[in-house]
């Protein structure tokens, strides 16, 4: 069988995701394996369709196509993003179609789950056969369990494609038709209370749905909002995956472009954050990507803590809970509020209202200083976080584990005296038969009792 490796990894053959791909290669000797490096060619494969083609071509020699990319931001690299833009941009998708395809990711599994949903909906669209998804630990390698797992899963793989089976789509084709949206008469100005307000967009979006709602998103604020495009910064390239930050936040690009000092001195000094994008692809655009995977200079570190979000967004956002999740996600666990989202779904009466209810409730949750309860996408989140720099990466993410200590993010329960002091009273007292028998029937009442407390008190 031949088998096409699109390698997502910016790092090249120096990937960990990869060595996935050649340990299963050492096993299975009657497979050839192809291996191309897409992520850290991307640039030269927008200018030069060759190398693009070249891609294609192999693509077409092969039976089986394995994405195999890391986790970056929730989903895949901006660079591999941009790669499955070229090939929907360049009417390409036909070459993938029928094509069976497994998707295999390294991560520490920090929301690993949103990145299969993303690869797995792509793959749908191109029409291909999902031959199965993989999702190891990025050191899972090393343990003798996970290489049996990972050899298991290889063989199931093959045998899928070899069997010539198919296989169930988990996602609809998207319907990406938005109406035209023709806004009606402003709102009167805000009273931003002194807040700093930015709404950032990926790129100037001029008279399309976008640029409208953008503009009275701005003119809510009467002034007070400041408008910038990514486009004007100058971002010399996607994150390298180098991790050369996780020491002090230093970044290889510093100096070398202005990405840094923009999100030092435009983003994080903001209040309100709106961001601003058109779906693409059943995500936003890879310059999108390109800025959450560049903020990653600050590795695990919060840098939008009790921030204010919303997000204006074009296109089909009800059809894409994925992306829906993905952007909340990373709201949460930055502990910013997220407010809410505005499409282009509605009618455009619809829309301004939704707007303008956006721009009021952003100013006023900034106001109040309100924060909703975290849910399981900060708390789980900051949790796989915490464990691996307390952990394993704390030599190398040791801005974060100053950081994690200094702010209390070490929530670690095996601290917490008080509740091991009860833990012990209460089972000895429930090793007792009888002492269990009554205290389980105390369960529904002793639960409650704290909150009754409160509540009668008040
Ligand atoms: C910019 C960046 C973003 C990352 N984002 C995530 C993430 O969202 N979830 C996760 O579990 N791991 C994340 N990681 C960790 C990588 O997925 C992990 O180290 C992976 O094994 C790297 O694979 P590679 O060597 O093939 O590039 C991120 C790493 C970098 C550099």
């Amino acid at each position: 069988m031949k088998t096409a490796v699109l390698n997502g990894s910016p790092k090249g053959s120096l990937s960990v995701t990869l060595q996935y791909i050649r340990y299963i290669e050492k096993y299975f000797k009657n497979h050839h394996f192809d291996y191309m490096d897409i992520s850290s060619k991307i640039s030269a494969m927008e200018k030069k369709e060759d190398l693009f083609n070249d891609v294609l071509r192999r693509i077409d020699a092969s039976d089986l196509i394995i994405w195999s990319v890391p986790l970056y931001v929730c989903l895949v690299p901006s660079q591999y993003k941009r790669f499955i833009e070229l090939i929907l941009e360049r009417n390409a998708q036909d070459r993938f179609r029928g094509k069976a395809a497994a998707v295999v990711t390294s991560s520490i599994h920090f929301y690993d789950h949103t990145a299969h949903n993303y690869m797995r909906g792509i793959c749908d669209d191109m029409g291909m056969v999902f031959a199965g998804a993989f999702s190891p630990d990025m050191y899972d390698l090393v343990k003798e369990t996970e290489r049996k797992r990972l050899l298991n899963f290889a063989s199931i793989m093959f045998g899928v494609v070899e069997s010539g089976r198919s296989f169930s789509r988990a996602s609809n084709t998207i319907n990406y038709a938005v109406p035209l949206y023709i806004p009606g008469r402003e709102s009167p100005p805000l009273d931003v209370r002194g807040k700093k307000i930015l709404i950032l967009a990926d790129r100037p979006y001029g008279e399309s749905n976008l640029g409208k709602m953008i503009e009275r998103m701005a003119k809510n604020y009467g002034g007070a909002a400041k408008v910038r495009y990514l486009s004007d910064v100058d971002i010399k390239g996607g994150c390298l995956g180098c991790c050369e930050c996780g020491f002090d936040y230093k970044c290889v690009y510093t100096g070398n472009d202005g990405f840094i000092d923009f999100y030092n001195n435009e983003i994080k000094p903001s209040d309100i954050i709106v961001y601003a994008g058109e779906i693409r692809d059943r995500y936003l655009s890879a310059d999108w990507k390109r800025m959450f995977d560049r903020a990653f200079f600050n590795t695990h570190t919060p840098t939008l803590t009790g921030k204010q979000i919303g997000f204006l967004v074009s296109g089909p956002l009800r059809q894409l809970h994925n992306l829906r999740e993905i952007l909340s996600s990373y709201a949460e666990w930055q502990a910013a509020g997220l407010v809410d989202f505005v499409t282009d779904e509605d009618t455009s009466p619809e829309v301004d209202g939704n707007i303008d209810t956006l721009a009021a409730r952003l100013v006023e949750f900034a106001d109040r200083e309100y924060l909703p309860p975290p849910t399981f996408r900060a708390l789980g989140g900051m949790k796989v976080f915490r464990d691996d720099v307390w952990g394993r990466l704390r030599f190398v993410f040791q801005a974060d584990h100053k950081y994690y200590e200094e702010n209390g993010l070490y929530t670690f329960p095996q601290d917490d005296a008080k509740t091991i002091e009860r833990n012990k009273k209460m089972m000895e007292l429930t090793s007792h038969p009888e002492l269990r028998e009554n205290i389980r029937k105390m369960i529904k009442r002793e639960m409650v009792k704290p909150h009754l407390e409160v509540v009668e008190r008040k």
